[in-house]
């Protein structure tokens, strides 16, 4: 299953793994595979934390970084993020967090006991990633980056391979795509409309050859809807050079999760997921709740546009995921995963998900092969 990505990011096989959680980026690095740390939701003082502990527990194998500098968001410029904040705040009506602090409170959701009701503006603008894009560069391991929701500036982008490692996007649209590869991106993310967190609206079998006929060259890495063996066969053969996978990863073992978040997504049905933008102002898919119908309704506030939909959001979703089986919590929780999630029935541990890809690959390809003539 290696390829040329393999032999130039140092690992066996060509499947990622995105994932908010070390132990998961540390696991699946060491089974062949790679491991990519979703850095948005962490202060630059937190990566930093995350990443000493990666690089202590690794060994010598090689891990990705991921980050959110989306194309475009509120506010968007050169202000620091400090004045940005500032300015961001003044375009969040009051009535916006009354209405995110009174779900929470119907649900029983215990406040944060700080009192604080926010985290802040988070990773999700140039400002505010680029410090975590440079405390990742100064990791010798760390070989790759990859950016969601759009091309990453042209300063970012020669930052990155200046100093030897790839950079790469995600995208749903195949346009998204050409403008990666015209940015001089080394990879492209295809990531179908059932895949988990921001999603368009292109389903995978689609989106995957019409991306991979479009940027020739580049490599295009699949992602959306990637749960087994069979699935990675099938974008191997639509000319992927490897699974982008992250839903997989929400309830294996070594995944940081409350029990109760654990439960509602292993018993989650593909049916049970939609896209909202209730949760960050962009379209996200996720576990549908009475959170996500609430901000759907017509007599209740439209959600905001990024970032300050989640500045608004963000005590909700660090509340829901701490206090996951508090009260009616799972009600409102923020649950990201894709449709995948209703084949994803039991825990397993990093390994053996690894193990389990790679076998299923096998025998697909094997059964596919048999199938032809023989000369
Ligand atoms: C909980 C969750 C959070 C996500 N957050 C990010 C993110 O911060 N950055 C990013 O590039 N992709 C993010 N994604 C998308 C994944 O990188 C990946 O493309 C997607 O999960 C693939 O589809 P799948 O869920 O069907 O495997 C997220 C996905 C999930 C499930």
């Amino acid at each position: 299953m290696s390829n040329a990505l393999c032999e130039r990011l140092g690992i066996e096989f060509p499947i990622f793994a995105f994932t908010h959680c070390r132990d998961v980026v540390v696991a699946v690095s060491k089974a062949g595979g790679i491991g990519v740390l979703g850095a948005v939701g962490f202060s630059p003082e937190q990566l930093k934390e995350e990443l000493d502990w990666i690089d202590e527990h690794i060994g010598d194998k090689p891990y990705g970084v991921d980050i959110v500098i989306p194309q475009k968001y509120e506010g968007m410029g050169s202000m620091s993020a400090e004045e940005m904040e500032k300015e961001l705040w003044k375009m969040v009506p009051q009535e916006h967090l009354d209405f995110a602090q009174k779900l929470l409170a119907d649900a029983g959701v215990p406040a944060w006991p700080d009192g604080t009701t926010t985290m802040g503006l988070m990773g999700w603008t140039d400002a505010t990633a680029t410090p975590l894009l440079e405390e990742a560069l100064t990791r010798p391991q760390c070989v790759m980056i990859a950016n969601a929701l759009g091309t990453p500036p042209a300063d970012k982008i020669k930052l990155v391979q200046n100093s030897g490692r790839l950079i790469g996007a995600l995208c749903g649209r195949v346009k998204q795509a050409v403008a990666h590869k015209e940015a001089g991106l080394d990879f492209v993310v295809a990531q179908g409309g059932e895949g988990g967190g921001h999603a368009g609206d292109v389903g995978s079998v689609v989106l995957w050859p019409q991306i991979v006929d479009a940027i020739g060259d580049t490599p295009m890495l699949a992602a959306g809807g990637i749960g087994n063996g069979r699935q990675i066969a099938a974008a191997m053969a639509m000319g992927a050079a490897g699974a982008w996978t992250g839903s997989l990863w929400l309830t294996v073992e070594e995944a940081h999760v409350e029990e109760a978040q654990r439960q509602s997504l292993l018993n989650a049905s593909s049916e049970d997921t939609i896209r909202s933008r209730s949760w960050t102002g962009k379209t996200c898919r996720m576990l549908k709740s009475e959170w996500t119908d609430a901000w759907d309704r017509a007599d209740t506030p439209e959600p905001l546009g990024m970032p300050l939909q989640g500045m608004v959001t963000s005590d909700g979703m660090r509340r829901t995921h701490t206090y996951a089986g508090v009260g009616d919590c799972q009600s409102v929780a923020f649950n990201p995963c894709g449709q995948v999630i209703g084949q994803i029935n039991e825990m397993e541990s990093c390994r053996s998900v690894m193990f389990r890809l790679l076998d299923e690959y096998v025998d697909a390809v094997e059964k596919a092969g048999s199938m032809l003539p023989k000369v």
